[in-house]
């Protein structure tokens, strides 16, 4: 037995996991104190930085709240919430990518028509958003919920303003028909930021970091049999499209956005959705 020293922390403190620890915790702690004693051997951590630290984890657990987790935004602009989802949901050529839920979802939003208008602030360009959902040999799926939410013209959820917005504006889900069909109006998402006024803002400004996502509709697509796909349909052009807060933009997401000519939306985005089996 030896006393710890810097030499041999990783070894002296993982030395400790009891012979009856649950197999997979303690692989898990083992490599996360392992590659937490590199880090801070590799930086030379100061003790006055060690110190800023846990007052910037003790003020991230302080803002959260049930409105508000501040620890999943950390997580999202370190990268670490789509790298969790990457190895998750690994789907095979053609299938539609996964990408961050984000904290706006509200479960249980109406159900609603096909073609019914989601926007009930009247604000924003209108857009028609339809395509099919299919399976991976191009077959319709019937029974598919499409979840879907998007922030309004100016930027914000309808959670964030609770008494500005009216309830369920810019959400509302949609159930499939034999044909697999989904179409909805809504407006043409815009640009804006995560929400910034916590320690996870104050900690971009300081890397020099921007907080803002590209424009965005988010889907939730569910169908018995089939694996859960969480995704968006980002706006093609978007300037942050290559500097997502949290990097969740990926080639194969980015939809048309079609100007139409004498119709009843102002834009029209089709896109459609290809499940896996589970
Ligand atoms: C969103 O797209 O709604 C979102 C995702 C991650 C963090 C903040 C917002
Ligand atoms: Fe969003």
């Amino acid at each position: 037995m030896s006393y710890f020293s810097e030499a041999n922390s990783t070894a002296t403190v993982n030395g400790r996991i009891g012979p009856d620890t649950d197999p997979r915790l303690a692989t898990v702690m083992a490599s996360l104190v392992r590659h937490l004693h590199d880090f801070i051997k590799d930086v030379g951590l100061t003790q006055e930085e060690w110190d800023y630290a846990i007052g910037f984890l003790t003020r991230t657990g302080q803002i959260c709240s049930a409105e508000r987790q501040e620890f999943i935004l950390l997580s999202d602009v370190l990268g670490v919430s789509m790298l969790v989802d990457a190895i998750n949901n690994r789907r095979p050529e053609g299938a539609t990518e996964n990408t961050v839920f984000g904290p706006f979802h509200v479960m249980d939003a109406p159900i609603r028509q096909m073609g019914d208008n989601i926007t009930l602030d009247g604000k924003g360009e209108s857009c028609l958003f339809e395509g099919r959902v299919l399976d991976l040999d191009g077959n319709p799926i019937e029974g598919v919920t499409v979840d879907v939410w998007s922030d309004n013209a100016e930027g914000y959820y309808d959670v964030q303003q609770p008494g500005i917005q009216p309830k369920w504006n810019n959400r509302g889900r949609f159930i499939t028909g034999p044909d697999g069909r989904y179409s909805f109006r809504g407006i043409k998402p815009v640009a804006y930021p995560i929400p910034d006024d916590g320690p996870v803002g104050q900690m971009l400004a300081q890397l020099g970091r921007h907080p803002y996502r590209p424009a965005h509709m988010h889907y939730l697509v569910t169908a018995p049999g089939y694996q859960r796909l969480v995704t968006h349909t980002f706006v093609g052009g978007d300037e942050y499209l290559t500097s997502d807060a949290v990097f969740g933009v990926k080639d194969t997401l980015i939809a048309p956005y079609e100007q139409v000519e004498g119709g009843e939306t102002l834009w029209r985005s089709p896109y459609d959705f290809v499940l896996v089996p589970v």
